[in-house]
């Protein structure tokens, strides 16, 4: 899929993990309620109501996408908000225990569990990461047996490598010993086959990494889940996440979640265009076993590029026109690298680019790509 153009050429946007282009009728649906549901959505008149309905539309979407039930969907301003809800509810009632993550996981859990820690609510433990980057069944095993294990946070799909988390069996894990379960599985709904994941105590969703609009996602929860809010007002999603809900939003969001059904179908075919990708960059880029996971999405790659400074490449590859990226987006601006990639591979991590193809990528466009790496590349070397 290509992004606006540079000069006569359209852009190459091979950034899909970082967010996804809107679906043209995500678009068209929010242009309508744009016009027709502009009233809260939270008042008990007929406006309201007709702008409550888009709301309650994006939650049934939600239940009918995860499998869980739609009273269970606190909808929230994306993953990221889902992750500290889920997070800080399981140690909200001061009572102490242990979180149980990994420095794998986003910042939107990480930061969460040290500023838990810091704040005296909680004891985290840092699982092992074993090559690929998947978490210990071992060490999380042995956390577990070490007690006091309240929640255990693990990912369902990496954003940086992919790597498809061994969720199903750390569900059972933890279940046996009593401890609650959060997925963030933002980055798995719309790409990958999800029933790995059900049976997580809680789980987080973002729109905009499946083709919805940003701003909005949710933290999708077991029946009886106790949340606990961790900012405070009015009524709202039952109090948990208080503030006017926005149906333009939801509107889009209703509409890519049902596009999200099929999706894991429509990746499948990226991961050919993907090894080809990988395959032409073999002799200039290095992939090794830390960032090799034994399962993974199909769309993405993280590859170390030794004499480069990832942030010098993505600019370089940007003036080719095309859009991939070096860390995540929400650091980007700060030439810090991945801190997912620095966990794996340590200093190497200065020379990592992810590329991250979606189910809009056509072979045309990793042609291009690929032209645009070997030309800089070979620039570099002159
Ligand atoms: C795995 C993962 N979790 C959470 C987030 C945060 O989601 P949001 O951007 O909706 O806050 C991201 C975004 O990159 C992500 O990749």
């Amino acid at each position: 899929m290509t992004s606006p153009t540079t000069g006569t050429r359209p852009r190459v946007y091979l950034d899909w993990n970082a967010t996804t282009p809107p679906l043209p009728a995500a678009l068209d649906a929010m242009m309508h309620a744009a016009r027709t549901a502009w009233a809260n959505p939270a008042s008990v008149h007929g406006d309201g109501r007709a702008a409550r309905k888009y709301v309650e539309d994006a939650r049934t979407e939600l239940a009918a996408l995860t499998g869980y039930e739609a009273r269970d969907v606190v909808l929230t301003s994306g993953g990221t908000e889902a992750n500290n809800l889920a997070l800080r509810s399981a140690f909200a009632i001061g009572e102490g225990g242990v979180l149980v993550t990994s420095r794998v996981e986003h910042p939107s859990v990480v930061r969460v569990a040290e500023a838990l820690a810091r704040e005296g609510a909680c004891t985290v433990r840092w699982l092992a990461v074993e090559a690929g980057g998947m978490v210990s069944l071992a060490d999380l095993e042995a956390a577990l047996a070490e007690g006091q294990v309240k929640l255990v946070a693990v990912q369902a799909v990496n954003q940086e490598t992919g790597a498809i988390q061994p969720v199903a069996d750390a569900i059972a894990l933890a279940h046996v010993r009593g401890a609650k379960v959060h997925v963030d599985a933002v980055q798995a709904f719309g790409r990958v086959s999800t029933s790995y994941i059900f049976g997580a105590d809680t789980l987080a969703i973002a729109s905009h990494k499946l083709r919805g609009p940003k701003g909005v996602g949710a933290l999708v929860t077991k029946p009886g889940a106790k949340l606990h809010a961790y900012t405070f007002g009015g009524a709202q999603e039952r109090g948990l996440r208080p503030g006017t809900a926005d149906p333009v939003a939801c509107a889009g969001f209703a509409v890519a979640l049902r596009h999200a059904h099929e999706g894991p179908a429509r990746y499948q075919a990226i991961a050919k265009m993907r090894d080809r990708l990988e395959a032409a960059l073999a002799g200039s880029s290095v992939r090794p076993a830390e960032l090799r996971a034994q399962t993974r999405a199909p769309h993405v790659s993280s590859l170390l590029f030794p004499g480069w400074e990832g942030p010098e490449l993505v600019a370089a590859m940007d003036l080719e026109g095309v859009s991939v990226s070096s860390g995540s987006a929400c650091s980007a601006g700060t030439s810090e690298p991945s801190p997912v990639v620095s966990a794996l591979v340590g200093e190497r991590a200065r020379s990592a680019v992810r590329v991250s193809l979606g189910e809009g990528t056509t072979e045309d466009d990793v042609s291009y790509a690929i032209e645009a790496f070997t030309r800089v590349l070979a620039r570099a070397t002159s």
